[in-house]
């Protein structure tokens, strides 16, 4: 069986902080690689918060904090993820993106890596087809946020190996994760389910049921889930939903997956939801106050 005693995370946004913060505290030494030093300060200082938070919240005491952060190495430098065991890609949900991301992993990680990615909605297997190792390529489709959400799906295509699937599976319960098995389709199991939830939400706005409150309201009081659909737009990114929804719809064909013309119109706009501070709701006050999207 492979032994992951190394971790490196590519990509230090909203799912690869998570997923640093979570390796590092389960022990692993982890680097976190970003593509320019601004957005790996912003990243790290995400990490930092979010365990400063889980500190005041009596969740984590601060020597394992400070431990935590201690086994977290920052770089924008690829050549340090060289003797990584485990390399888990969450940036962009673009294919070009990644899989040139891929080819360079490829040529630069020891022959024992195991290369991961966290994309929402695109095949594993067209990534792992970038690089010489597919055998060695798997899919690890963690939910936002990483910190709190238990799930991850692990995604095998035909060419994953029996010893690399076992090793990335048993990584994912390593740092207490539920792991479920997903075949490569996009989407897997949970936004084969979830995206066409969240963009019929949005039809539902553009076609005027009802305003973005009493949605959201609706989905929380009467169904019982955490956050409405537009709170999970928001929360998701919007231009991260926008990305999911044409490559789903591409590969599927079927309308449930197009992104409706509202969602391009925000991403059109830069408005990316929390993130950007403005999506469905805006955030720049004390709470978050819907948007006036006629349309
Ligand atoms: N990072 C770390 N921890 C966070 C956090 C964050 N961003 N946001 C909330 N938390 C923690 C809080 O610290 C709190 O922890 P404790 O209970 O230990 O104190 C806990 O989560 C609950 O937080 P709150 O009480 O502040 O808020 P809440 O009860 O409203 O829960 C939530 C927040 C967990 C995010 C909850 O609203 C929820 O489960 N929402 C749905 C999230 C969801 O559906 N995620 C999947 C999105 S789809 C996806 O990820 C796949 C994809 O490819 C797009
Ligand atoms: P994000 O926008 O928060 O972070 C994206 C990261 O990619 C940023 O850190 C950015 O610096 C980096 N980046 C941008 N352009 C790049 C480039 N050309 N080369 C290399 N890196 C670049 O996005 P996110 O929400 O963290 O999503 C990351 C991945 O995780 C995507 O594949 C997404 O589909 C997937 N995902 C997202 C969610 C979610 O709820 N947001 C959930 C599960 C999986």
């Amino acid at each position: 069986m492979a032994e992951i005693g190394k971790v490196a995370v590519t990509g230090c946004g909203l799912m690869g902080s998570g997923i640093v913060e979570i390796a590092a505290k389960a022990g692993y030494e982890t680097t976190a690689w970003e593509i320019d030093e601004e957005a790996l300060e912003r990243g790290l200082a995400s990490i930092r918060k979010s365990m400063d938070r889980a500190v005041d919240k009596g969740k984590l005491e601060a020597p394992a904090r400070d431990e935590a952060m201690a086994r977290i190495r920052g770089t924008t430098s690829l050549d340090d993820l060289a003797d990584s065991d485990l390399v888990v890609e969450a940036i962009v949900e673009d294919l070009d993106v990644k899989k040139d991301l891929f080819s360079r992993l490829d040529r630069i990680c020891h022959e024992g890596t195991i290369l991961a990615s966290n994309t929402s909605s695109l095949t594993i297997t067209e990534m792992a087809a970038a690089t010489n190792r597919p055998d060695r390529f798997v899919g690890l489709h963690f939910f936002n946020p990483v910190p709190v959400m238990k799930l991850v799906e692990v995604v095998r295509t035909i060419a994953t190996g029996e010893e690399a699937f076992r090793a990335a599976y048993d990584w994912a319960a390593s740092v207490g994760k539920e792991p479920v098995e997903a075949k490569d389709a996009s989407g897997f199991i949970v936004n084969r389910l979830l995206v066409p939830y969240m963009l019929d939400a949005i039809r539902s706005l553009e076609h005027g049921l009802a305003s973005i409150e009493d949605i959201d309201k609706a989905m929380v009081l009467g169904t019982g889930y955490p956050m409405g659909p537009f709170v999970l737009s928001d929360f998701v990114g919007i231009d991260t939903l926008f990305r999911i929804a044409e490559i789903m719809y591409e590969e599927y064909a079927e309308s449930r997956f197009a992104p409706p013309p509202l969602l391009r119109r925000m991403v059109t706009l830069g408005r990316f939801g929390r993130k950007s501070g403005r999506g469905f709701y805006d955030y720049s006050g004390d709470e978050p106050v819907p948007m006036k999207l006629d349309f």
